[in-house]
């Protein structure tokens, strides 16, 4: 992360802030695994889940709540972990990527927050999106 200065998305908990706290976070999820379940160009990630995502939509939540700058509530449940590592065992390439950003993009749209932290989220979230590819 680039150094930020105060009031700055990425200092602190500013970006949480601007999500809605920890309830914007899990309304963001809420509507990505949502998109997830009803986008047919989503239909090959959704398959690679649980099919009770209840779970999924819980690590998630927990996860971007301390990507955020919030608390580390993934790591108070269930211990440290590494993105590309968690992902290491799924088929996951250029397509598949795409359409898991393309449900984050349906998730943001649908919030009330502004638009520079809408570009600002979209552009940040690709760069873990990019890590966890195993093949591409
Ligand atoms: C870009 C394409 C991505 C795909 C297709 C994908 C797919 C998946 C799937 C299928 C699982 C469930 C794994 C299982 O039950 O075995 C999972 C778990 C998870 N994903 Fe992703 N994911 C992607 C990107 C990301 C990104 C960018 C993040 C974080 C910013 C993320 C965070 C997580 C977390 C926290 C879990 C739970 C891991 C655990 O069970 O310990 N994923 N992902």
């Amino acid at each position: 992360m680039p150094e930020r200065k105060p009031g700055e998305f990425g200092y602190e908990d500013v970006s949480l802030q601007a999500m809605g706290g920890e309830p914007g976070v899990r309304r963001l999820v809420d509507l990505f695994y949502d998109a997830m379940e009803s986008r047919p160009g989503a239909q090959r990630i959704r398959a690679m889940h649980p099919e009770d995502m209840s779970e999924s939509r819980d690590k998630l939540a927990a996860f971007l709540t301390g990507w955020l700058g919030g608390p580390k509530r993934f790591r108070e449940r269930w211990g440290k972990i590494q993105i590309p590592v968690a992902h290491r065992h799924l088929d996951i390439g250029a397509t598949e990527r795409d359409a898991w950003l393309a449900c984050m993009q349906v998730a943001i749209d649908a919030m009330s927050v502004s638009e520079g932290f809408r570009a600002y989220f979209m552009r940040e979230i690709a760069v873990p999106a990019n890590r966890v590819m195993t093949r591409d």
